[in-house]
């Protein structure tokens, strides 16, 4: 079977020192060292002042949410996944979607002033597929229109924006490194900020909202994350630049290889240097799409249909227009990327797409 994803797994001989070690200390969560070692190494890693670990990619969105206390309107993109959307409205904010740029299938910045209305509080936008967003131009808006910016980079580990860690910009960043992402802690995400205030407070939120054993600093929820899952990030962050370099070379044998494709590629933002997280293609047609998939299928290779369905056509958001997006999503599919993906699996693939569309 070739799955759309596999999560990594480093030698197990390199994790159970870390359990050993958790066995001794008997001590599993709660701010433990461990965690706190992660914060540190990631800080280096990508060089940035402030982090925070959490438990997930959907509970730092909603503590970022909360932190920046947003009410009303969040002006957001149809092109993501699932918790972009249901964040806002968890936190009980209105998402207002504003359609995608069809080449860099991020948010169309242009379109974004349309939708400014007294009520918007902020901008909340994915780089998609770790491409950075037009950062410049939304935090010139942000400005003129005094809102607030959080970027759902949960696909962003790696990728740098103008030479710097892309989680470095907006008022709050917000990675995932669930295990399907190519640098994960099994579950687990991070808010990036660097404004010191910020981080204080989303430290209390993450954590109940405790100001020690009998205090609370204000309103919180339980977002931590424990020792076991930052075990595995560290041993992981060992072989981040090796798993990046691997995705460089095999996005880049797929794109050789399928030239003969009729398809489109996501243009990358400039002055960036990207992770290649994602293979995404955008075929002429949504029949097309099937029959690919359909064949993949029955070869018993999974690529996956993300984005879709747009986010703006689900049942508990306001109806809207966002025609490139639901176009786009209709015939965008994410073929097989992953660190154990050889090149011979790759070929079939490839070979198995051009026979459907050459049928
Ligand atoms: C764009 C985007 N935002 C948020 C999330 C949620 O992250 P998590 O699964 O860590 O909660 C994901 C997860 O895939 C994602 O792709």
């Amino acid at each position: 079977m070739i799955p759309v994803t596999k999560p990594f797994l480093p030698p197990i001989e390199e994790y159970q020192p870390y359990v050993k070690d958790i066995w001794d200390r008997q001590w599993l969560t709660n701010n433990g060292p461990l965690v706190n070692e992660l914060e540190l190494r990631l800080k280096q890693y990508l060089d940035l002042p402030h982090i925070l670990y959490l438990s997930s990619g959907t509970i730092a969105l909603q503590i970022a949410i909360r932190a920046l206390d947003l009410h009303g309107e969040i002006i957001t993109t149809p092109f993501s996944f699932i918790a972009t959307t249901s964040s806002i409205l968890w936190e009980g904010c209105k998402p207002v979607f504003v359609d995608i740029c069809p080449e860099t299938l991020n948010i169309d910045v242009s379109k974004i002033e349309d939708a400014i209305t007294p009520h918007t509080s902020a901008i909340l936008a994915t780089h998609v597929y770790g491409n950075p967003c037009d950062i410049d131009a939304i935090d010139a808006l942000a400005q003129k229109h005094n809102l607030k910016v959080i970027y759902d980079a949960a696909h962003c580990f790696g990728t740098k924006y103008k030479g710097k860690s892309v989680y470095g910009y907006g008022d709050i960043s917000v990675a995932s490194f669930h295990a399907t992402k190519l640098y994960h802690t099994i579950e687990g995400g991070a808010v990036f900020t660097s404004c010191p205030e910020l981080l204080k407070k989303m430290a209390f939120m993450r954590n109940f909202g405790f100001n020690g054993p009998e205090e609370f600093a204000c309103l919180g929820i339980n977002g931590k994350n424990c020792e076991l899952h930052a075990a595995m990030g560290l041993v992981n962050l060992k072989y981040a630049d090796a798993i990046l370099e691997k995705r460089r070379e095999l996005f880049a044998y797929y794109t050789e290889m399928l030239k003969g494709l009729d398809m489109k590629q996501q243009v990358i933002q400039k002055n960036t240097q990207y992770n290649h997280a994602y293979y995404p293609i955008i075929l002429p047609s949504e029949d097309l799409l099937v029959r690919m998939v359909e064949m993949l299928n029955a070869h018993w290779i999974f690529p996956r249909r993300y984005f879709y369905p747009s986010l703006h056509t689900l049942s508990f958001v306001d109806r809207c227009e966002c025609e490139n997006c639901l176009d786009i999503s209709k015939r965008v599919l994410c073929l097989p990327l992953h660190n154990d993906l050889s090149k011979e699996e790759l070929h079939l693939v490839i070979r198995i797409m051009l026979r459907v569309q050459n049928y």
